[in-house]
């Protein structure tokens, strides 16, 4: 399987989530071929729980990284599992039309455009940036 999705399944393994049991994964690839991990890590409030693609795209950005290529999210689910709402608008901002691939347990996968998971989004150019 392709290394990217590799590093999701196993950035999945990590996942901090007592609370709701869910599972996530992701690995963003920036344009020089780094890989960048992330795992949802939930927080017993709830509402401050940071989704596993955030998590990879704040360490990569962290670290410097300002082009990407391609985000994996690994899952266990039949329906393979996408990034939510909050996730889209951020990698929108930093990765625009991002190639997007889902992966379950069972090695099932997808690929996908942002542009297509998050039509006509709000972004810099409504700002003048
Ligand atoms: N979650 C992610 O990390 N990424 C997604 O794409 C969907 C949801 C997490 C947040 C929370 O820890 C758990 O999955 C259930 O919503």
């Amino acid at each position: 399987m392709d290394a990217l999705l590799e590093a999701a399944l196993q950035a999945r393994a990590k996942a901090f989530a007592p609370y709701s049991h869910f599972k996530v994964g992701a690995a963003l690839e920036s344009a020089d071929g780094t890989i960048y991990t992330g795992c949802n890590v939930e927080n017993a409030t709830y509402g401050l729980t940071v989704c596993a693609e955030r998590v990879a795209l704040l360490k990569a950005i962290s670290e410097g990284a300002r082009k990407f290529t391609r985000l994996a999210v690994a899952a266990d689910t039949t329906t393979l599992t996408p990034p939510c709402g909050a996730c889209r608008q951020l990698l929108w901002e930093f990765c625009g039309n991002l190639e997007i691939h889902l992966v379950n347990l069972q090695g099932e996968r997808e690929t996908l455009a942002l542009k297509d998971l998050f039509p006509r989004p709000f972004d810099a150019s409504f700002l003048g940036a």
